[in-house]
């Protein structure tokens, strides 16, 4: 496929442009936002249980069936087509595996394309990172068999496809699920867990006129005209007088989320991407770029009625949350939760990456069989990534965690979100990131890429070799 003509063929052969001004209209339709929002806008949306995914426990041989028969349940039982996803479900099962044990998982492709799944955050060796050279032909015949140790601290890592160029497709149209590690140091803190811990992953979606799950991208991103969580659209959470645990993911190709509760309370913010943070705070409103995690707790000791999750950048209503008026745990909020955390210390060598227009990286669009760097093992690298316009960019590498040390110019400053440890680091326009970051995990070649799907389909991406 050559790369030109790859917004005409994921979008059925609509041009870029033809699609921006179609979804503008789109937008102003009000009976078609309504058609979509199940209720009706306005006042009186009817609203429906939020979907807690499944959960596997350290999966062992367990089957992932990409496939692209079925419908989605979107709340109330009204079903959404042209749904890709893993074993049917959106999202995918919660996978749960514990620091030291091994897991293994069978994927069958199933789709009518090539598919691979790659587990996002993860520290495994090349062949189960599951980057586009490892992808699985369609047809359902052969079995792409993962088999790994897990060797990183707890956090929330996640799954999903990462074919060549069909990466923002299959993810849009419902191919996600959450990995959660634990580890001892974690489970010694005694969070809320049970029912009081609950797997979020936002994103926004677009369905068409037929009722069909709609990806058609631009070049400067998908742009959904609907949030969704946990695959509903409207969804309301009933919550008890107790504190709870919410392990969040913008599962989103293209879109950030400023997320704050409707009455304005903070909430605590004890982790990212990379686990819980060095010390806990607490956050009226947290900004979150695609692929990012955040971990926090919500206080509802005091809730009476209703409060709301919203999305202080497009206004949108995310999630409800409901009092059922019933004692809940006895979780004291006002512990601050810290954990380990030490500096990489000083770097031996500075790489500078610029990340331009939509497709490139240091002026070179991605190839599957280039080589375009080479990290020694276990050295401490300080790694620079800037650009001049066509932001956002969720700057992502697999195979290590880094941490993030400064931002300049644009927003001039990181945020306590981005401390501890990270995988992907929200790059605006006109700023200058930095981060340390060490490959002790293996040797072998990963991928840097922006993680705004649509520019990583587009060649802003690129491989690199941990020797
Ligand atoms: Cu979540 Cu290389 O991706
Ligand atoms: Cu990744
Ligand atoms: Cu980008």
């Amino acid at each position: 496929m050559r790369r030109r003509d790859f917004f005409s063929l994921v979008s059925g052969g609509l041009g870029a442009t033809a699609f921006i001004s179609c979804s503008k209209e789109f937008l102003d339709e009000p009976s078609l936002i309504s058609a979509a929002r199940p209720g009706g806008g306005g006042g009186g949306t009817t609203r429906y249980p939020l979907r807690i995914p499944g959960v596997v426990n350290t999966p062992n041989d367990y089957p992932l069936n990409c496939i692209n028969v079925g419908s989605l349940d979107v709340g109330g039982g009204k079903k959404v087509s042209n749904f890709w996803s893993y074993n049917g479900e959106y999202p995918a099962k919660t996978l749960i595996a514990y620091r030291g044990q091994t897991v293994s998982i069978n994927l069958k492709n199933n789709l009518p394309e090539e598919t691979i799944t790659h587990w996002h955050g993860m520290i495994v060796d090349d062949r189960n990172d599951g980057g586009p050279i490892h992808h699985v032909a369609t047809g359902g015949l052969e079995i792409y068999n993962y088999n790994f140790p897990i060797i990183q601290r707890a956090a929330m890592n996640w799954y999903h496809p990462h074919p060549h160029m069909l990466t923002g497709k299959q993810v849009n149209l419902g191919m996600a699920g959450a990995f959660i590690i634990r580890d001892d140091e974690e489970t010694s803190k005694g969070l809320p867990s049970g029912e009081y811990e609950i797997p979020l992953i936002i994103r926004d979606v677009t369905i068409d006129r037929n009722g069909n799950l709609s990806y058609k991208p631009s070049s400067g991103g998908f742009n959904g005209q609907l949030p969704m969580v946990n695959g509903i659209l409207s969804p309301y959470l009933n919550v008890n007088k107790g504190v709870y645990r919410f392990r969040i993911l913008n599962g989103a190709n293209s879109r950030i989320f400023g997320l704050a509760l409707s009455n304005g309370a903070s909430v605590k913010l004890i982790g990212n991407d990379g686990g819980l943070l060095p010390l806990s705070s607490l956050q009226s409103r947290i900004d979150i770029a695609p692929a990012e995690r955040l971990d926090i707790l919500i206080d509802f000791r005091n809730l009476s009625g209703t409060v709301m999750l919203k999305d202080m950048r497009s206004g949108w209503d995310l999630l409800e949350f409901r009092s059922t008026g019933n004692n809940g745990n006895s979780y004291d909020f006002a512990t601050d939760i810290t954990s380990i955390f030490t500096s990489l210390g000083a770097p031996a060598t500075t790489r500078v990456f610029s990340f331009d227009g939509m497709t490139k990286i240091n002026g070179l669009e991605y190839s599957m069989d280039r080589i375009d760097w080479r990290v020694p093992f276990g050295e401490v690298e300080k790694w620079v990534f800037k650009t001049n316009g066509n932001a956002p960019h969720p700057v992502h590498i697999h195979g290590a965690s880094f941490q993030v040390i400064s931002r300049t110019g644009g927003r001039g400053r990181t945020y306590p979100w981005e401390e501890g440890w990270k995988d992907t680091v929200l790059l605006e326009d006109s700023e200058t990131v930095e981060v340390l970051i060490k490959f002790d995990g293996y040797r072998g070649k990963y991928l840097m890429h922006c993680h705004k799907l649509e520019h990583e389909d587009l060649g802003m991406m690129a491989n690199f070799e941990v020797i």
